[in-house]
């Protein structure tokens, strides 16, 4: 799919679709007016005989309409003006792409952009519909051995403007939505693939195709390299499985100066039988998503890549499977990380934060900027939260403050829980320096209150993403979340580096 913008009323319009919104009930956006000018009160009598109310959602498509140079024109509802926010746009985009899928049209211009959202400007309405048309057309169907075949003929959007919305402005937030969507899909495709595929071993080697790609250097850990490191805690979980642990580290550098870099670190769990506290079978398949954290750092250096952002960033990524074995580790086994303490693994599927601490200790070296985990950590956070926020968790809350705002920004939620002291007791051993399980009370802090052991030296923030990875029931499938987030965090980032730079020259013009 080609994405383009043009500054031109939709009258204008030779395209094979010209979409407009209506508000409920009856209400003709400023697009949807000057089509209904030109075609001499067509739309307006089409709606005035009761064919659309505008209601959230709906669409109704019209051909031949008379006076019009476009093929077709597409209404699509948007509900009450006054309710319009932005689920309501992302509802009638999303609306707009799938009845556009169902008629024959190869290019569509689309006007939804211009219609005016409370706290959102053009450029985030464009970044979003970029994200939404590249959503609309993915599929995961590489393992079927006769695909669903499904005609696609749109191949190019044009998102129209009659605005002053400046034009660089409008091209930057659509190069950025599409930096993201595909980004997400990479994350999608890696989440979405069977665990006997997507082994700690094929995510090594994805990484390191990313960074032939991208041109990052790439580093991978392998078990003997890690017993050096002392990372005993990382390779406890590893010990059940036939797949060798791996820890993929890749690092971007936009940033032409030796700048501190960001680090992300992702859970790569590449498939969580619970080890010998083995789960329930029931949804056990689901499990396969617990690389997600993985996938979206992935996903997110792609997207920084694609957009040369001027950043350093670096991806640390242990990866493992959680299996059951006779050399399996037991409940009940205490076991050294890397950085020193030492561990009572009580509970063997408790293994997201035995992995994440010795690549959080790892992470020092990098003497980071910041350093962000991302996890599909605990069962705990979707009581907490569901399947609509991610939980954010950290020891500064000035980072916290930065990533709720990236969060609110990408339209991809994350909640703050706290971190107080008062919920490090629960993870009291009697033999050990810490217990890597807090009893069934408050387990996404307890979870993140086990990191934070090990996140002393940086300023750190933990995502859990056990909620928004994915999707279960007849849509599963992998979210691409919190690609956007993270992007979206980035991309503030570099805005950041970007004003300091122009400072420091405006202050001292050498030349
Ligand atoms: N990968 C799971 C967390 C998870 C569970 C994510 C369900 C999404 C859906 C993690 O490794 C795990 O098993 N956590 C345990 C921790 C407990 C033993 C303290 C959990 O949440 O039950
Ligand atoms: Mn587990
Ligand atoms: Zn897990």
């Amino acid at each position: 799919m080609k994405f383009s913008i043009k500054n031109e009323s939709p009258d204008k319009q030779r395209s094979a679709c010209v979409v407009v919104g209506v508000f409920e009930p009856h209400k003709l956006t400023e697009a949807a007016e000057a089509m209904d000018k030109v075609t001499k009160g067509y739309i307006s009598g089409i709606l005035s005989h009761g064919d659309m109310e505008g209601k959230a959602g709906s669409t109704l498509l019209l051909h031949n309409v008379p006076h019009a140079l476009c093929e077709r024109v597409l209404l699509v509802g948007l509900g009450k003006e006054s309710e319009f926010h932005d689920t309501g746009y992302h509802d009638a985009v999303r609306a707009a792409f799938k009845a556009l899928h169902e008629t024959g049209a190869a290019d569509a211009t689309l006007y939804l952009t211009e219609i005016p959202l409370k706290k959102r400007d053009t450029a985030w309405k464009i970044s979003q519909t970029a994200i939404i048309a590249l959503e609309s057309i993915y599929r995961s169907d590489s393992l079927k051995s006769k695909p669903e075949e499904i005609k696609r003929h749109l191949r190019k959007v044009t998102l129209g403007m009659t605005s002053q919305a400046k034009p660089a402005t409008s091209e930057a937030a659509l190069q950025q939505g599409l930096a993201i969507a595909h980004g997400m899909n990479l994350t999608k495709d890696l989440g979405n693939l069977p665990p006997n595929i997507c082994t700690p071993t094929y995510l090594a080697q994805q990484a390191m195709n990313l960074a032939k790609t991208y041109k990052f250097k790439a580093t991978i850990l392998e078990q003997k390299d890690m017993e050096k490191l002392g990372m005993g805690s990382l390779l406890a979980v590893a010990r059940g499985s036939r797949q060798p642990a791996k820890l993929i580290v890749l690092e971007y550098r936009g940033h032409g100066k030796m700048e501190k870099p960001i680090v992300l670190v992702g859970k790569g769990v590449t498939f969580d039988t619970g080890g010998i506290s083995l789960k329930p079978a029931a949804e056990m398949d689901e499990m396969k998503y617990d690389m997600c954290g993985a996938a979206s750092v992935l996903g997110t250096l792609a997207a920084i890549a694609q957009m040369r952002l001027p950043i350093n960033v670096v991806g640390i990524i242990p990866t493992t499977e959680n299996m059951p074995g006779g050399n399996a580790t037991k409940p009940g086994d205490i076991v050294t990380s890397m950085s020193g303490q030492t561990i009572e693994i009580l509970n063997t599927d408790a293994e997201g934060r035995l992995i994440l601490c010795d690549a959080l200790t790892y992470a020092e070296r990098y003497e980071p900027e910041v350093v962000i985990d991302i996890a599909t950590l605990t069962g705990a956070c979707v009581v907490a939260l569901g399947h609509v926020a991610s939980g954010l968790l950290s020891n500064n809350d000035e980072l916290a403050q930065e990533l709720l705002h990236a969060s609110e920004q990408a339209a991809d939620r994350a909640w703050h829980l706290p971190l107080w002291d008062d919920y490090q007791e629960q993870l009291k051993s009697n033999f050990a320096d810490m217990a890597n399980i807090g009893g069934r009370a408050g387990g996404t802090i307890t979870a993140a209150c086990f990191l934070s052991r090990f996140t002393r030296k940086y300023r750190w923030a933990h995502l859990d993403i056990a909620g928004t990875a994915w999707k279960s029931g007849k849509n599963k499938g992998a979210t691409g979340r919190p690609v956007p987030l993270l992007t979206q965090f980035l991309i503030g980032r570099a805005a950041q580096e970007i004003k300091k730079v122009n400072k420091d020259v405006s202050k001292n013009p050498k030349r």
